[in-house]
């Protein structure tokens, strides 16, 4: 018996509960839908082009003049016009197995009545969930354009070029991301169930084999960890680089960041315990080879 096992089998089964959310976060309509990877805000895409010269031969000007030109204040009442006329939905998410779309309500900017937090989201639909799939925000833009119907593409809302570079190192990653979650999920498995046999049995060598998977485990979420920090906020910061001028925002996913650090953390107790274990159980040894 080893009772002091019992404090990594517990971490263990709940960084393997963390991990597996991590995994399945938002992979179906609302279900945790805050936890996503980075949140593209393209409620008022192509707005910005608004108050530039109305008369030119752009097809979405021509379709935002049907929107009445008046003062800045009644555009900003039309707010969510334009992309509602493109087919482009206010907000698409992306997930570690999908992405979803919705509308944001009550409002789309917050005004005077409507404070940020009281904006919520509204997911319309999610993609299928699938292993290692393609977040391309150009993609999506794309087909909403030429399933609208109207004549508008992505050279018309001065979609920016320069993003797809980074939209493309985003998903060389996000599938490295994917395979280390896997693997993490493995290994966190493992340990738990050597950490439950470590209950039942004592002795040094079982407190080492616990220790090797354990680090084994911990360097898989901690890199799956760091991994899916670095292209958070890489793709976040190169979305709004580039996309802020035509009125996309990118939001990296606090919440999920939680969740994976938070699993990462309860790994490093069971290290640090199964160290303390494996130390104790040599000092045990020493003193009985003095007294024997
Ligand atoms: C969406 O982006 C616009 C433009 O950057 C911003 O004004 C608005 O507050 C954002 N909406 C939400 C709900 O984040
Ligand atoms: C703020 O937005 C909401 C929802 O669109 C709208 O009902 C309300 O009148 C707006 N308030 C102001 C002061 O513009
Ligand atoms: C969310 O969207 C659906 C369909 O568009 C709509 O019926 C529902 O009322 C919306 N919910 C909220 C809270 O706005």
């Amino acid at each position: 018996m080893r009772p002091t096992a019992l404090i990594p089998a517990t971490c263990c089964l709940v960084a393997l509960i963390l991990s597996f959310l991590c995994l399945f976060a938002g992979h179906k309509k609302s279900f945790m839908e805050g936890y996503h990877l980075l949140t593209l805000n393209t409620s008022v895409l192509g707005e910005t082009l608004l108050p530039e010269d109305r008369t030119s031969s752009n097809p979405i000007l021509n379709l935002l003049n049907t929107i009445p030109n008046e003062i800045s204040e009644s555009i900003n009442d039309q707010i969510g016009d334009a992309t509602a006329r493109l087919g482009i939905q206010d907000f698409y998410s992306a997930h570690m197995l999908n992405y979803c779309e919705g509308q944001y309500t009550p409002a789309e900017v917050p005004n005077a009545t409507v404070s940020e937090s009281d904006i919520s989201k509204n997911v319309t639909s999610c993609g299928k969930s699938r292993a290692m799939y393609r977040f391309d925000p150009t993609q999506i833009i794309q087909n909403a354009l030429s399933k609208s119907g109207l004549n508008v593409s992505l050279k018309d809302l001065k979609w920016p070029e320069d993003i797809q570079s980074g939209i493309d190192a985003l998903n060389a990653l996000m599938s490295a991301m994917f395979v280390l979650y896997v693997l993490a999920i493995c290994l966190i498995f493992v340990t738990l169930v050597a950490a439950v046999f470590a209950i039942l049995t004592s002795g040094r060598l079982s407190a080492c084999l616990n220790f090797v998977v354990a680090i084994l485990a911990f360097l898989a979420i901690g890199l799956a960890s760091a991994l899916v920090t670095a292209v958070m906020i890489k793709g976040t910061g190169v979305i709004n680089q580039y996309g802020n001028d035509i009125g996309l925002e990118a939001k990296w996913g606090g919440k999920f960041l939680a969740l994976t650090w938070a699993a990462t953390a309860l790994m490093f107790v069971v290290v640090v315990v199964w160290v303390v274990e494996v130390c104790v159980g040599r000092r045990k040894k020493t003193t009985y080879a003095k007294h024997g």
